[in-house]
């Protein structure tokens, strides 16, 4: 999976409250039409955007990677000017040198943050995302946890949802509580932490409502059980929402990461795919801080952290893979 391989590209995957899930091709096919040369520019009213050279762009990805983590290769250079052309045009700047200027200096850097975060970021989620490894933590690494804290008497949960875009793996997690409590859940003390770098998807997942196909891998037991039908599509019910608390989390300042709560268990899961390994190993580290004695850590499928850390030991699981760390 490459770092632009959301919906900003035109797959169509952005999921979340009042944003549509886009057929293929829509969200880029403008641009793609513009350059098969299907009519021309002018004709449409559209700016030419400016082209990006190999020192604009070196400065322009070191500084995201600075801010962010994510690390940006050469060879994506012209996608770094697909999405940031248009914000050029946008402020009315000519060239990606006045734009590297303008978030060093202007008086709304900081407001440019935020838009840098939505351009760069992929952000592509879904409710019961890797059904497989979910089963797994439901039916082994949640019941175990919650069987423990129940016999030590500290009726207690707390999950860290780390990379959460618009929220859907943390609201999967609290639906996921629920089933396994049932009633006894209001005996329980549960926070589900969940933390994203863009503003943008904090919103989107405050405001809990989804379209169909965020919840296309969802069982239909689940969806009426968990949600109210809106206008806007499906909201989640209150109960779940309650569990749950965004806020900004930014992995590359160690600060931020040090202000998330200790947690039983870490899912990261889809995010350190887009960091180069010094920053991945900053995260791990930040995990491993966070989590409890015997705590348990969940990346995405294709990631690994064999060759960047041994301080977690391995659980290998048909079909998924999670760390544990040390009692
Ligand atoms: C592909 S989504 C993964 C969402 C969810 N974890 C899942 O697997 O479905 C990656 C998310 O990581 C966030 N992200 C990227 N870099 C980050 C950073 N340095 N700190 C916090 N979040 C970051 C992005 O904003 C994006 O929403």
């Amino acid at each position: 999976m490459s770092l632009f391989s959301s919906s900003k590209l035109g797959s169509g995957t952005r999921t979340g409250g009042g944003a549509t899930a886009a057929p293929a091709g829509v969200t880029g096919g403008l641009a793609s039409g513009i350059t098969s040369g299907r009519l021309p520019t002018r004709q449409l009213g559209l700016r030419k955007t400016a082209k990006i050279t190999d020192e604009e762009f070196e400065k322009l990805a070191d500084f995201i990677y600075n801010k962010t983590g994510i690390s940006i290769s050469i060879k994506r250079k012209y996608l770094l000017e697909n999405r940031l052309g248009a914000r050029l045009s946008e402020l009315g700047l000519k060239t990606f040198k006045e734009y590297y200027d303008y978030l060093q200096l202007d008086k709304n850097r900081a407001a440019e943050m935020e838009v840098i975060c939505e351009k760069v970021t992929t952000n592509e989620t879904s409710f019961y995302r890797d059904a497989r490894q979910l089963g797994i933590f439901q039916n082994e690494m949640l019941k175990e946890t919650l069987a423990k804290q129940e016999a030590l008497g500290r009726k207690e949960l707390f999950i860290w949802s780390a990379g959460c875009s618009s929220g859907e793996e943390p609201y999967t997690l609290a639906i996921m509580l629920h089933e396994a409590l049932g009633m006894s859940i209001i005996g329980w003390n549960i926070r589900i932490t969940a933390n994203d770098l863009s503003p943008a998807m904090l919103r989107l997942a405050r405001a809990g409502v989804y379209t169909d196909y965020a919840l296309r891998t969802t069982p239909k037991g689940i969806i009426a059980k968990y949600f109210d039908k809106v206008d806007a599509g499906y909201q989640v019910k209150p109960r779940v929402q309650k569990l749950v608390q965004f806020g900004p989390v930014n992995l590359s300042d160690p600060a931020s990461t040090r202000r998330v709560p200790r947690s039983h268990i870490v899912f990261c899961r889809n995010v350190i795919i887009y960091f180069d390994d010094a920053m991945k190993k900053k995260a791990i580290t930040a995990f491993y801080d966070n989590l409890l004695p015997g705590g348990h850590l969940f990346l995405g499928h294709s990631e690994s952290i064999h060759k960047l850390s041994t301080a977690f030991r391995p659980v290998p699981k048909p079909g998924a893979i999670c760390y544990k760390k040390e009692e």
